[in-house]
């Protein structure tokens, strides 16, 4: 969100001016979905229907997609509603009709939903997208979403989701880029530009709302929702830089996160919302609550009910209350009390406004008859660009003794309930998706003439169907079998304390194995998980995560040998749960691990991951050499060799880590600095150069002052973040 023009300045302030109070307290309020069909209830009850199993995810999905009833159309009415969560472009179109022809100042409103990969094109989830390395494929896909969502009236797009997560076993580690900061930062900006930065038309852009401020990926134990605590340099050197690359990138709103941090929920949270995302950060636009955030502060024990919850929130800078209605209700008396000054809700206003202003509502309220139907076929293009991102995110975990790519006419049995479920490949958070865009493995293996015999076998949850697996068993020579997680396993609420394959997936696949025909694994789940048992048993395994809608594609072209697999893991898989968190970029200790015992390690799982960050293997083989770090007075040069040797051209992506040794606070072993993708002929080598800034070869202490210390740093580049050539060089800044 580029700064408003002169023009839109005074038409914000203008506006403003107009205001009676009860109307700016509109402005400040995001109304929930109250739907009938049953249910006349608010979106948080919904929540919490669906939390207690009332209704199911299916049932809630529905729900929102059809909600009928008014939206409180007298508030709309009464200028009392700022922006709305909405599905339907009918819909939203007769709401904005009674705000823009009824109301008295005809402010339009502003609907947002909740887009993280993809709106009907639906792309993979960001903890695989991530793995493609990609900055211009994420900048890509967004704007595809920008505008097939645009076209429906979604103005507003509750995403990117950038908390860096360490934890498997929270479910959100699906929805957001993984565990290290540079790349999360680097996703985080491109989606920023590839949501907001297409100005040439209103139908290309949306505003982008950064989430969850901050630190959510910390829940303790991985646990959703829980506490969150940790030094304030691990706050300012891990979980803030996306947040603030992505603000000075132009991010015109945020969301404040659910948790408290060192016992503040961001939501009243001061020093977070107004000082550092607001005023340090100079996020242009404003700060949304989480759904009931606010009315979770009484819960926390930090407000004493919801009246004080409200004041906290508003005095803290949040600007708008995501469906708790307590803004409405409470902000009129909070400001006649004098427990919330006027400057408190202009400043929320104005912010509000300018989001507006700048997305050409004013002029553009409505969605016209041609915008709406723009995407009733979707165009090949995006179809293209879902499964080029496909692809592209797929990582080769395993393929001993090169079973991968299978032959062309290879006798084939598929095996697993998830190969053709096409509900399952579309991943967590995936509201406007359409079964009939969906390509399943098996619709994939039919469509192209796979010589296969199909064989369920097993769900994800429940029994192994005996006579399945009986001939699974007996008909192909090499067995594929698709296993993994349901969608519901990932996402919101949806932590898990045991990350191993649910159900008897696992048994299935040791049943399998004593046909003693080769076995491939193909993964199709939400987060990393605890494959210990898989990797020494399974002879070929495709992390596959949940890709979207050119699933089923992605996956058979990879299978084959069409598509050289090049995604590396955007987070570490664990060996067992237990040793979760589990991450890279962690302190060295006084004891690293290794394998003596009085080191920093367990007694039944050692201190290894199952597979490290950035990791990702290929049909052919890169070798790494020569690497030479120069010092200039503001960088370092560093240059190195990649070849190919293997047999087949493929596409590598080059990593850079570097390590401060010594430093007045313990720093990572290693942080990644940088990455680039490079396209490899069989045979071919390459000489790669890359520049590392010394300004970001420093880190933040306790009080957020930034660091840049001279000493001994070592400087790492590799195909993954454990097997690198390394340099050390002392630097003086
Ligand atoms: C949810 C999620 C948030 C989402 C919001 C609106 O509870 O935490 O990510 O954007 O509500 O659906």
């Amino acid at each position: 969100m580029n700064e408003l023009t002169k023009e839109q300045k005074e038409k914000v302030k203008n506006i403003l001016s107009q205001m009676t109070l009860e109307e700016k307290i509109g402005q400040m309020n995001q109304e929930s979905v109250s739907i009938v069909g049953g249910f006349d209830v608010s979106f948080e009850e919904l929540i919490e229907m669906m939390t207690d199993g009332r209704i199911s995810h299916e049932e809630f999905e529905k729900i929102m997609g059809s909600a009928e009833k008014d939206y409180h159309e007298d508030e709309i009415r009464a200028g009392g509603v700022g922006s709305i969560m909405v599905q339907d472009p009918q819909k939203a179109n007769e709401l904005q009709r009674i705000a823009v022809e009824e109301s008295r100042l005809k402010i339009p409103l502003l609907f947002g939903l909740d887009v993280i990969h993809g709106f009907r094109s639906v792309y993979p989830i960001a903890i695989a997208e991530a793995g493609s390395f990609e900055p211009e494929l994420f900048e890509r896909t967004a704007r595809m979403a920008a505008k097939e969502s645009r076209s429906q009236g979604v103005s507003w797009h509750f995403a990117p989701m950038i908390d860096v997560a360490r934890d498997a076993r929270w479910g959100r580690v699906s929805e957001g880029p993984g565990e290290d900061p540079y790349l999360v930062t680097e996703f985080a900006k491109s989606k920023v530009r590839g949501l907001q930065n297409d100005t040439s038309s209103p139908k290309n852009y949306v505003a982008a709302c950064l989430k969850h401020y901050v630190a959510y990926g910390a829940c303790e134990s991985g646990r959703d929702y829980n506490t969150v605590s940790m030094a304030k340099s691990m706050l300012y050197n891990t979980y803030l830089p996306p947040f603030k690359e992505a603000a000075k990138e132009g991010a015109a709103t945020a969301m404040a996160s659910f948790n408290d941090i060192n016992g503040v929920p961001s939501t009243v949270n001061t020093f977070a919302l107004r000082e550092l995302l607001k005023e340090t950060y100079g996020l242009p636009g404003f700060v949304v609550s989480d759904a009931n955030g606010i009315r979770e502060c009484v819960a926390h024990g930090i407000a004493e009910d919801n009246y004080d919850a409200g004041v906290q929130a508003a005095n803290a800078g949040l600007d708008m209350d995501m469906g708790t209605g307590i803004f409405r209700d409470y902000m009129k008396k909070a400001v006649e009390e004098g427990k919330v000054s006027m400057e408190v809700i202009d400043e929320a206003v104005e912010r509000i406004l300018g989001v507006k202003v700048w997305l050409g509502l004013f002029e553009h309220p409505y969605i016209t008859e041609e915008d709406m139907h723009q995407y009733d076929t979707l165009p090949k293009e995006h179809i293209a660009l879902a499964r080029e991102a496909a692809e592209k995110s797929v990582v080769l975990l395993k393929n001993e003794g090169h079973l991968l790519p299978l032959k062309k006419d290879a006798k084939i049995s598929l095996v697993g309930a998830l190969a053709e479920k096409k509900e399952e490949i579309i991943g967590a958070w995936a509201l406007s998706w359409k079964k009939e865009d969906c390509v399943t493995i098996l619709d994939a293996f039919e469509e192209k003439g796979v010589n296969y015999s199909y064989y369920p076998c097993c769900d994800v949850e429940g029994e192994i169907n005996e006579e399945e697996l009986k001939g699974a068993i007996s008909d192909g020579d090499v067995i594929v079998a698709v296993v993994g997680e349901n969608v519901s396993m990932s996402g919101e609420a949806s932590s898990r304390a045991d990350i191993t394959l649910p159900g008897k997936q696992r048994e299935m696949l040791q049943r399998l194995l004593e046909s003693g025909k080769p076995v491939v694994a193909i993964l199709m789940n939400g987060r990393p998980l605890a494959l210990k048992w898989e990797q020494e048993h399974i002879q070929a395994i495709i992390e596959g995560w949940h890709l979207g809608i050119q699933m089923g594609p992605a996956i058979t072209g990879i299978l084959f040998g069409e598509v050289n697999p090049s995604g590396k893991l955007a987070a570490t898989f664990p060996a067992m749960t237990g040793q979760c968190p589990i991450y890279y970029n962690h302190p060295n200790t006084g004891r690293p691990g290794s394998k003596s015992k009085f080191t920093s390690r367990y007694l039944d799982a050692g201190f290894e991951p199952l597979y490290p960050f950035g990791y990702g293997l290929s049909y052919t083989s890169y070798e790494y050499s020569n690497l030479a770090v120069a010092e200039n007075k503001d960088s370092l040069n560093i240059t190195l060799d990649v070849e190919n040797t293997g047999d087949m051209a493929g596409v590598e992506t080059v990593q850079l880590y570097m390590r401060d040794v010594t430093a007045s606070l313990v720093r990572p072993i290693k942080e990644l600095k940088g990455f680039q993708k490079v396209t490899l002929e069989k045979g071919e080598k390459k000489k790669i150069e890359c520049k590392l800034l010394k300004e970001n070869m420093g880190f933040y202490n306790d009080n957020g002052e930034y660091l840049l210390e001279d000493g001994k740093f070592q400087i790492f580049a590799g195909g993954n973040s454990k097997d690198n050539l390394m340099e050390e060089i002392e630097i003086h800044f």
